[in-house]
């Protein structure tokens, strides 16, 4: 077998695409975030990781909240808009439609799926700030839902790939087998 060495800081993952919400001067702002994932199952922790220098720090930091909004495959564009566009420069309150629920998070009607957080705690790194938050309400729109489950083919979600120099939106392929399942066999 031959191995090559990669670059130290080439990642294999694929990330979930998720616009994070906050509110910033009275207005919402958001930022697509790749760098999120759940980090406890009880209560519901999430992590997200967020460069020091963004906009949607100030919001965390001053609102102690933040939303997480998963949006479909038809929001590619304007989840990207988002993600070069810094509230800095542009006023995004009006990218997408707002709702709000138990907390003052914005969320968004557009994205199938939303999640309202309160932050737990900011971990400081070099140059992104790790926020963990507890998720507090999660909403699903009906039309993703299959026997009273989110559906992941309805729900159609934006995979992000960030392997260095073909960065990429992709959409989930198909499902190849049945989780903690398939091994049995083996036991
Ligand atoms: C594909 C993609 C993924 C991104 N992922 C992250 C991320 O995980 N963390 C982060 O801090 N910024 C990430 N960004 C950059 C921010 O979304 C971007 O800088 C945004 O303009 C910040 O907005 P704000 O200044 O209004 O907060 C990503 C951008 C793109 C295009």
């Amino acid at each position: 077998m031959s191995k090559i060495k990669l670059d130290q800081r080439f990642s294999p993952y694929q990330m979930p695409s998720v616009i994070i919400g906050t509110t910033i001067d009275d207005k919402p702002n958001f930022m697509l975030c790749t760098w999120a994932s759940r980090v406890n199952r009880t209560p519901p922790i999430w992590m997200v990781s967020i460069n020091r220098k963004h906009l949607t720090m100030n919001g965390i930091r001053d609102n102690g909240i933040f939303s997480m909004n998963f949006p479909s495959a038809d929001l590619v564009e304007m989840t990207d808009y988002v993600g070069i566009t810094s509230g800095r420069d542009a006023d995004k309150s009006s990218v997408f439609k707002v709702f709000y629920g138990e907390t003052k998070a914005p969320m968004i009607e557009e994205c199938v799926l939303n999640m309202e957080l309160e932050v737990e705690e900011i971990i400081e790194r070099p140059d992104h700030f790790i926020i963990l938050g507890r998720s507090v309400n999660t909403y699903a729109d009906q039309q993703i839902m299959t026997d009273n489950k989110p559906d992941i083919r309805k729900m159609n979600q934006i995979v992000y790939t960030g392997a260095e120099g073909q960065p990429s939106y992709w959409v989930v392929g198909e499902k190849i087998g049945d989780a903690f399942s398939l091994g049995k066999k083996f036991k």
